[in-house]
């Protein structure tokens, strides 16, 4: 285990029953679980804004398998992006929807250009980037 520190503050009432109800409702044990888990999010969100790399994150698309467009330019996309892919999940949800779940690692901004590439392709009901970390936070 890390070496740990105790550190007291000053917060509104108000504010730390919010804080409370929502780290209750996310299944924190305590509120300095609930914080440590804060500190982490906005770290791993400020090391992809300073675009330092190498970062990992997961690709999720859903997408009309029928628009021969879309299948393609996924294809093109990892290419161009040679090494960006890890993995790939794909899983046919429908005669029209597919589900695929791409597992990213590379540098800050060509993650985010790959997703903005697919995210923004016609074809493409819904789909989002996850940010996270290669696991050197604490
Ligand atoms: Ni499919």
């Amino acid at each position: 285990m890390s070496q740990m520190e105790r550190v007291s503050m000053t917060i509104e009432t108000e504010l730390l029953e919010q804080f409370d109800r929502l780290r209750r409702q996310r299944g924190h044990r305590n509120r300095s679980e609930a914080l440590r888990d804060l500190i982490r999010r906005a770290l791993v969100e400020q090391r992809w804004e300073q675009g330092r790399g190498p970062v990992v994150g997961t690709l999720t698309v859903v997408y009309d398998h029928t628009n021969r467009h879309i299948s393609k330019q996924i294809v093109a996309a990892g290419h161009a992006h040679e090494g960006l892919v890890s993995a790939t999940l794909h899983i046919h949800l429908n005669r029209k929807y597919c589900l695929e779940v791409m597992a990213l690692k590379g540098d800050p901004q060509d993650v985010r250009d790959f997703a903005d590439t697919i995210l923004g392709a016609k074809g493409v009901l819904h789909g989002d980037l996850v940010m996270t970390t290669m696991g050197d936070l604490t």
